[in-house]
């Protein structure tokens, strides 16, 4: 394993590592040829700091290898030395709030062979500051979801637990979103029920029962944590298919995502939501962050 580089002016607003070294963000490269590129043959998995800490990195490193196991992938390091590698791009790059992804890629397999196994895996890494899917600022606002009528890609086509790069459905959903004025948007599965937008879980309020998708989603970190969240709280919740008509009744809705934990919603499609801003978001929005404190959750970078 090479030893994580001091923090140094290459590694200013981001470091990577690719190719079992770690390199400034402009020197991370990946093949044309990769399949991850070609094919979208890749799993990969994003995890924060916050305040100089991780926070439940090992929830997200065993999302990572069970993708990883699910997609007949390998990655050449063990479990420590990926939590090393990952400490290593945030100490290098000197963040306390920090985006930090890990990316395995199929690779590129002998020239004209069509056989993923003739692949050799890749691994790649990299730090960058926090990002969030919305800015505190627009959450106080009001982010106004588009619900689209695109389907996400079926379940038994791309499993969905696996976080994949599969996300032609919800670029196409932002698209519509932006051209409505929407702030963002998310997608619906086969049967009409929400699933899922880019980067997030979703989540609404009816009546004090907070309710989220069973199926068709990712399976997100952030959407354990405020499930773990309501069952501490007392807060009554119930996960279950997500009928469009129960966001756009609801109280108050919500996304979950690494990027920025619990997001309030303000309006769906133009109608402002009465909940806004809603006690029940702000409740567990208040309780994802505090979570950051514990110990259990936090895995603190050691900077030089
Ligand atoms: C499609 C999709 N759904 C849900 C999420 C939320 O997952 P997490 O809470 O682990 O960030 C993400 C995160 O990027 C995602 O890409």
């Amino acid at each position: 394993m090479p030893v994580p580089p001091t923090p140094a002016a290459q590694f200013e607003g981001g470091c990577a590592f690719a190719d079992g070294a770690y390199v400034p963000l402009s020197e991370a490269k990946i093949s044309l040829f990769d399949w991850g590129f070609t094919r979208s043959d890749a799993t990969y998995d994003v995890a924060t700091t916050w305040r100089g800490a991780f926070f439940r990195l090992d929830a997200h490193m065993d999302r990572f290898f069970a993708s990883l196991d699910k997609m007949r992938l390998a990655i050449p390091y063990t479990r420590a030395e990926l939590r090393e590698v990952l400490h290593g791009c945030v100490r290098a790059a000197g963040l306390q709030d920090a985006y930090v992804a890990m990316v395995c890629t199929r690779g590129v397999p002998p020239r004209g062979a069509r056989d993923p196994r003739m692949a050799q895996n890749r691994f790649y890494a990299y730090a960058l500051p926090y990002v969030w899917i919305a800015s505190p600022e627009k959450q106080a606002a009001g982010i106004d979801l588009h619900i689209s009528s695109r389907q996400r890609i079926g379940p038994a086509s791309v499993d969905p637990t696996v976080k994949n790069y599969h996300w032609i459905d919800l670029v196409q959903s932002l698209f519509d979103a932006y051209d409505l004025g929407r702030d963002t948007s998310c997608v619906v599965d086969a049967d009409g029920c929400v699933t899922e937008g880019p980067g997030f879980n979703v989540f609404a309020v009816k009546d004090g029962v907070v309710h989220t998708a069973d199926r068709g989603v990712l399976e997100g970190i952030s959407r354990r944590t405020v499930i773990e969240l309501c069952e501490r709280m007392g807060i009554p919740l119930r996960i279950a298919p997500l009928p469009v008509e129960l966001v756009r009744g609801a109280d108050e809705v919500f996304l979950s995502s690494s990027g920025g934990g619990v997001l309030p919603i303000g309006k769906v499609d133009g109608q402002t939501l009465v909940g806004f801003p809603g006690p029940v978001t702000r409740r567990l929005q208040d309780g994802y962050w505090a979570l950051h404190e514990e110990a259990a959750y936090r895995d603190p970078v050691s900077y030089p």
